[in-house]
């Protein structure tokens, strides 16, 4: 087992509920009006977002290396009757790949930092007109804004997922503001389309 992956496991152990019930509220806004079909949630946690969006029809893959949170979002679905709609996955996403010929209407990828460069590999399993939504801690919430990740090396820019999207039909590429009880955190967002004749 990987640190980085311990020490996930280690905070989902340590604590009831890590993140919010409910979904990101710009998750929300951009995923919301969306019409159900197959989605893929990427760093999936304790499943907040997968479980909404099962909630809301959609056919849902969840892939998270934390089986602690992976656990505790199984669970959770269970609770909530949606169980059925989604395919939990234990694994580490700068490997995992769909199965073959798998595409998808809906990657999310909410707070999901990493080194790697997950987001082309991820811009690939689109079905055409398939949207790829990231939402997460920009570059910039390290000097101006609060909380989130301190390592520069794991923040996006709007210029880096810019060029993740190079491929795709861009909808929204931008810096957003979100309130917090500790001041203004400072988040990136993508959502870019693939083409239809992509
Ligand atoms: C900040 S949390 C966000 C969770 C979820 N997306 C949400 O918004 O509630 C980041 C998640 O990414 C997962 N993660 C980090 N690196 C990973 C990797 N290489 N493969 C799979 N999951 C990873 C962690 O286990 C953690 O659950």
């Amino acid at each position: 087992m990987t640190d980085r992956r311990r020490t996930w496991d280690e905070r989902y152990a340590a604590e009831e509920r890590v993140w919010s019930a409910g979904p990101n509220r710009e998750v929300e806004t951009i995923v919301g009006p969306l019409p159900p079909g197959r989605a893929l949630d990427l760093g999936a946690g304790e499943g907040r977002h997968a479980i909404w969006l099962a909630q809301a029809g959609w056919t849902v893959t969840a892939v998270d290396f934390s089986s602690v949170g992976i656990a505790r979002g199984e669970a959770e679905a269970r609770r909530q009757g949606v169980d059925s709609a989604i395919e939990w996955v234990v694994d580490d996403v700068t490997r995992w790949e769909p199965p073959a010929g798998t595409l998808f209407d809906l990657v999310l990828v909410a707070y999901l930092h990493l080194p790697e460069d997950v987001l082309s590999r991820a811009t690939r399993w689109l079905a055409p007109e398939g949207a790829i939504v990231v939402v997460g801690h920009a570059l910039r919430n390290l000097t101006e804004g609060v909380g989130g990740p301190q390592d520069p090396a794991i923040l996006n820019t709007v210029e880096q997922l810019h060029a993740a999207a190079r491929d795709l039909e861009l909808e929204r590429c931008e810096e957003v503001i979100r309130p917090t009880e500790a001041g203004d955190a400072i988040d990136v967002v993508l959502v870019a389309r693939r083409p239809a004749d992509a």
